[in-house]
């Protein structure tokens, strides 16, 4: 692929520039030279910041899985495109070429067709780390149908949720899943979901675990006798640069979840050229993202990015503490993995544990390793640099969102030099501003700010499935003409990044970006609860962990304090999942309020983090005295 790589600094800072002073050029030509069309744009790119409008490659036509699948079939059919990693190490890999990759797609993509499902219909995939999970990916994409993939470990609630948000009609499950020594009762939650969901008309079930479980007839098939019969070749839907691609639901400050709608051409050169440069990708190279296909990273960066770059990539179903804490480094060696992604909370995790885990593996194969989804202090960084990447892997922090599509800020590989808890200097096409609250931009060093993107670049969601005004309203109106991201940072004297944190009320636990407001509507449901406030606070493995403030209707009721704590962690559980469980809930009797009936959380977290002497002014609160009561309780 021509003009595709940048291998020097100096090259970086003139591709830089060329991609800030003339964008369409810039992008025009990358996706000139490195794509196959049906049919060109009239234009690269035409945008509204304020009423969020982008047009990536107007006009164009196209299919993704094309430029993943096919046009790699002449000269890489024989090549390994997947490489399938179960989650019990005595269960053999399995390998996928890039011909087999073709008939496996092709074979699903007829099926979906067969049971009516038509171009722009959504198709909802709640499957766990299995191939037959990359496949219904690539296959809805094969014919137009737009995928819904939810996290496996989301519960009844939240499947449904997200499948009536976009009117999914089919969805694709298994009968379970394996998660280290635990196995997920995943057609049972799915059954669960389903009452809630009547616009499912189908579900197509991928038997993994061979458990039994009940079928719905009329409604419920299994997957692989319709695959048998299925044909092993299928033609590419014509789409249009702009026709939806996916949408992945994140979680929001307030409100339901928002489902983020990726279209097909921009997201397509934007993971292709930043995988391609972020990860130094060299043809014969096993690249490994241990990221879930559930969240945005699994999405760019382990089908979309390396496959279009016509790359290996591991799929790990597993965990990387069982069945001990040596499974990842394990797999490194076993399949001489070459880029390693992971995220900080599975580093910090895996650092606090004996040296010895780590120390009898051969990690040579190694060349570059990432890091994703929270900031990576300066302990974790360097016991990843140290220990993993042995001081000789550029480790690359790679700051972006399910909204970037793709990697926004990160350092690129034996090119821009690394610094522990940097994510380093803006990718080609990104122009990050720091914004005061006045709305000033800030020029000074080290001052942290509300960090912003000035102008559009390919990857960038066009907007939230079915509510379009919110994607406004959250994104494109707090900074107008600009893009705020809800992240804070500072940028040092050479200008790289640092990305401070959230600076709303998203809480980022182990990676996992969840709301605070669904987390206090579940705590809230408790009979017993009046009204409840969650915050973060700092947490050695986690990052974040999540401290609730709970107002009981009656006083007393807490006596069985426990209990009363176990059940609303079940609720949050059913409502969310286990990811948002609580970890420590105080009884109090108020929360601290403003006149206007706020909630100042922002004593809270002062009080869940242990600060307990600097609250600011608190002259506003029309209950000041609660805070001394609810600094006395603190647990
Ligand atoms: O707060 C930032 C954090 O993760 C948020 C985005 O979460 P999500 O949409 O789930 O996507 C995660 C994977 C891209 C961001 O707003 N975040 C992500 N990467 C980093 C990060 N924070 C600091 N450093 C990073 N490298």
């Amino acid at each position: 692929m021509s003009n595709y790589s940048i291998n020097s600094l100096e090259q970086y800072f003139k591709v830089y520039r060329r991609s800030i002073n003339k964008p369409k050029k810039f992008w025009g030509k990358i996706a000139e030279n490195n794509f196959t069309w049906y049919q060109k744009w009239d234009k690269v790119v035409e945008f509204d910041m304020e009423k969020a409008e982008f047009t990536w490659f107007k006009n164009a036509r196209l299919n993704i899985t094309k430029n993943c699948i096919d046009r790699h079939l002449a000269n890489k059919g024989d090549k390994h495109a997947i490489i399938f990693e179960p989650n019990n190490p005595e269960e053999p890999s399995r390998y996928y070429t890039y011909s087999e990759l073709y008939t496996e797609v092709s074979r699903m993509a007829n099926v979906l067709l067969g049971q009516g499902v038509q171009k722009g219909d959504r198709v909802c995939i709640y499957l766990p780390m299995i191939p037959e999970l990359v496949f219904s990916v690539l296959a809805c994409a094969r014919i137009g149908a737009i995928h819904s993939v939810v996290f496996a470990g989301f519960s009844a609630n939240a499947l449904s949720t997200r499948i009536n948000d976009s009117t999914c009609k089919l969805l694709i499950t298994a009968d379970g899943g394996f998660r280290g020594a635990k196995t997920i009762d995943l057609k049972r939650i799915a059954d669960e979901a389903l009452m809630r969901s009547p616009g499912i008309e189908k579900v197509l079930v991928v038997k993994r675990t061979h458990q039994d479980i009940p079928m719905t007839a009329g409604r419920d098939m299994w997957l692989q006798p319709l695959l048998d019969e299925a044909d092993v070749t299928s033609k590419a839907a014509v789409m249009d640069a702009e026709d939806p691609l996916f949408i992945l639901y994140t979680s929001g400050s307030t409100g339901k979840p928002k489902g983020m709608v990726h279209t097909t051409a921009g997201y397509m050169v934007f993971t292709a050229y930043t995988f391609k440069n972020i990860f130094n990708y060299q043809p014969d190279d096993i690249y490994w993202c241990t990221a879930d296909i559930g969240w945005i990273t699994g999405h760019s960066y382990t089908i979309y990015g390396p496959l279009l770059n016509g790359a290996t990539t591991v799929l790990f179903e597993g965990i990387p503490s069982y069945p001990t804490h040596s499974r990842f480094w394990e797999v490194i060696q076993k399949h001489g993995v070459n880029q390693f992604y992971t995220a900080p909370t599975a580093i910090r995790s895996l650092a606090k544990e004996k040296i010895e885990f780590i120390q009898n593996f051969r990690l040579e194969s190694l060349k570059v390793i990432g890091s994703v989804g929270e900031p990576i202090n300066e302990e974790a960084w360097h016991w990843y640099n140290d220990h993993v990447g042995n001081k000789r892997c550029p480790l690359v922090d790679t700051w972006w969102q399910t909204e970037t599509g793709g990697i926004v800020i990160s350092a690129i590989p034996f090119v821009t030099p690394t610094k522990p808890t940097y994510a380093s200097l803006p990718f080609p096409g990104i122009k990050p501003v720091l914004m005061d609250e006045l709305r000033n931009e800030i020029v000074k060093n080290q001052q942290i700010g509300n960090l912003c993107i000035e102008y559009p670049w390919p990857g960038i969601a066009r907007t939230i499935w079915g509510d379009h005004q919110r994607y406004i309203d959250t994104y494109f109106t707090k900074f107008p003409g600009k893009y705020f991201s809800g992240d804070g940072a500072l940028r040092d004297e050479v200008g790289y990044y640092r990305i401070t944190g959230r600076v709303d009320d998203v809480i980022i636990v182990s990676g996992h970006n969840l709301g605070t407001a669904p987390i206090e509507d579940a705590i809230n449901e408790h009979q017993t609860v009046a009204e409840s406030a969650v915050v973060g606070f700092p947490h050695d493995i986690k990052g974040n962990a999540l401290y609730g403030f709970v107002v009981l209707k009656e006083t007393g009721l807490w006596r069985d304090r426990n209990n009363l704590v176990k059940e609303i962690n079940q609720l949050i559980s059913d409502q969310i999942g286990a990811i948002a469980r609580l970890d420590k809930v105080q009884f109090v009797s108020g929360l601290p309020k403003t006149r206007s009936g706020k909630i100042m959380r922002r004593i809270l977290r002062n009080i869940a983090s242990g600060e307990l002497t600097d609250f600011g002014d608190i002259t506003t609160l029309v209950n000041p005295e609660i805070v001394e009561e609810i600094k006395e309780g603190r647990l």
